[in-house]
């Protein structure tokens, strides 16, 4: 079974992941920054999927087969900039979304290259890079009883590379995959989630993203 690690993933999007993930059947390596930190996470997250989690540093989760970036945008790049040799040529999945606070609502952000994926691409240039999860609601993903029903938009430059990670995000219960297109639509995607949080701030909601239209 295909390992996932998932850089960053003692925080909330990570966990939420790594819970799906492993009701999923795969193999879950939550890295972190402190090794003991991720273990400390991960044996709490463990019971809740199927024992398929486990912590580890964010350079061992970067030797998993697939990788998920969950870190900061802001510390985003200089994280992979440390395990970059450890990435080459393997899918690298990003969640990251760059955005800041304004008021009552979040105000999307843009890097300078379009897109928080795409400057993940410039840093990484053998790996293939797919946005996934960038509008999933941490607390209802780490709860597996939550109800959630949501699709997932996926962007990626390699079209192979963005029909493995459908395959994986389907797997996982409560996610419906859709591929979108190329790495140009990321930025799009990524700054459609401050949509969602400000829909959520103003509303008092929990909502998520679901296209009509499309076949399941
Ligand atoms: N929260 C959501 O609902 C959600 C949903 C979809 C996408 N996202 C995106 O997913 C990413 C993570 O979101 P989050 O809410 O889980 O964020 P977070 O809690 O702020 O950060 C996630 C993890 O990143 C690590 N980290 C924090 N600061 C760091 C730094 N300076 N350098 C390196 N690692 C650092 C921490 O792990 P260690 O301290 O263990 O190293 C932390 O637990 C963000 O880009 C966000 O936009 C979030």
């Amino acid at each position: 079974m295909t390992t996932v690690g998932i850089l960053g993933g003692t925080g909330p999007a990570g966990r939420g992941v790594a819970v799906r993930l492993a009701s999923a059947g795969y193999e879950v390596a939550v890295g972190s920054r402190d090794a003991e930190r991720a273990y400390e996470i991960a044996s709490r997250l463990e019971p809740r999927g199927t024992g398929k989690v486990r912590g580890v540093s964010n350079s061992d989760a970067a030797k998993c087969d697939v990788v998920i970036v969950a870190t900061p945008w802001e510390s985003t790049l200089e994280t992979l900039r440390e395990i970059a040799g450890d990435l080459e040529n393997k899918i690298v999945v990003s969640m990251v979304n760059a955005m800041q606070k304004q008021g009552r609502e979040m105000q999307p952000v843009f890097p300078a290259a379009g897109s928080c994926a795409q400057e993940i691409a410039a840093v990484l240039p053998t790996s293939k890079i797919v946005t996934a999860f960038n509008h999933l609601p941490a607390a209802q993903m780490e709860d597996l009883d939550s109800g959630l029903d949501a699709d997932v938009i996926l962007s990626g430059s390699d079209n192979e590379a963005m029909a493995e990670v459908a395959v994986m995000v389907s797997a996982m219960p409560g996610l419906h995959a859709i591929e979108a297109g190329s790495l140009a639509l990321a930025g799009t995607i990524e700054a459609f989630t401050s949509v969602c949080i400000s829909v959520n701030i103003r509303n008092k909601a929990h909502s998520y993203v679901k296209l009509e239209g499309i076949a399941r």
